[in-house]
């Protein structure tokens, strides 16, 4: 059980990530945040959520270890990756494969619902993004935030991923728990694939209008049988808490990193042009985004 190997440091939070020699436990070290995250996934677990089994946590010198077991050697984001390097495009199968898991986590949300709460503030890093962009706390901006969360109101509140996405998802299950927190059913799942399209087309694949599609009518198979409703219906309405959501963080400290500015630059371009589709339309078609690549050509 001493013999790990590191995978890598933890993205949003202290602490890394390690893999046992033969390959069946995960390790992570980090602090209180990670034993906020491992009792999150221990209750997930107790709900039915598919998560991986947690079979020891503690303290070893001065922080936080939680070990759980492999549910698989590669994510869907890698295997989307593989699928583009080798036919030139995602597999039918990822597509498939994430329909498939975010079913199984829809019916665990449904099943266990939460009395109404607020997590807006939460899921789209509210205080974080007016923050760094305070020219976005403004009249029009809380109009449609007002606007999508009235139109929300009407889904069950359930605990949250919030960070859902193809690098997390297995294709038995789902890790990476350390954001957690409550979201209206659907807002983890529906916008999955559209969310690519916020990492600016240099992740290596790009996912088809066809997939999108695809994907979120097996979801709707799915809410259409456990809350009688399509949620589909509300994609745009999540997708604007994604536009605040993929602007967080993002402003650089250092004015000399240009990379940074303009990746920063980039996602208040996505959420204003995100906002325009939304209030128009209630809807955002992801597909019209640039890449970053275009974007940064006309920026320079
Ligand atoms: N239980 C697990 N089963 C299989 N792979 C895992 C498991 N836990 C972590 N991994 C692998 O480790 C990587 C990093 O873990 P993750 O918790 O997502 O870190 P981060 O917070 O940096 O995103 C994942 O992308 C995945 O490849
Ligand atoms: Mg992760």
């Amino acid at each position: 059980m001493s013999d790990w190997k590191f995978v890598k440091d933890r993205s949003a939070t202290q602490g890394a990530v390690w893999r046992s020699a033969d390959g069946l436990l995960y390790k992570r070290t980090g602090d209180k945040d990670l034993q906020a995250e491992t009792e999150f996934q221990q209750l997930a677990a107790g709900l039915g959520y598919p998560v991986p089994e947690i079979v020891d946590s503690g303290s070893e010198d001065g922080s936080y270890f939680v070990v759980e077991r492999a549910i698989g050697d590669t994510s869907l984001h890698e295997e989307a990756l593989a699928g583009a390097r080798r036919d030139g495009q995602v597999s039918d199968r990822v597509i498939s494969a994430a329909g498939a898991v975010s079913s199984k986590l829809l019916q665990a949300q449904a099943r266990h619902p939460l009395p109404a709460t607020p997590w807006f503030g939460k899921a789209a890093f509210a205080a974080e993004v007016f923050e760094e962009n305070p020219d976005f706390d403004n009249p029009r901006i809380h109009a449609a935030v007002k606007r999508a969360l009235d139109r929300l109101a009407q889904l069950p509140i359930v605990h949250g991923h919030l960070d859902y996405g193809l690098p997390n998802v297995l294709s038995v299950g789902v890790i990476d728990w350390q954001h957690h927190g409550p979201v209206p059913l659907g807002y983890d799942v529906y916008p999955a694939l559209d969310i690519v399209a916020f990492k600016g087309g240099g992740k290596g694949y790009t996912i088809t209008p066809e997939q999108r599609a695809a994907y979120t009518a097996a979801l709707d198979e799915t809410t259409a049988s456990l809350i009688g409703r399509r949620v589909s219906e509300r994609l745009g309405d999540f997708l604007l808490v994604k536009c605040f959501f993929f602007l967080a963080l993002m402003r650089p400290t250092d004015p000399a990193r240009h990379d940074k500015h303009i990746k920063w630059q980039y996602r208040r371009a996505l959420f204003t042009m995100g906002l325009d589709q939304y209030e128009s339309s209630n809807t955002i078609d992801t597909g019209a985004f640039p890449t970053l690549e275009r974007f940064a050509a006309e920026h320079r």
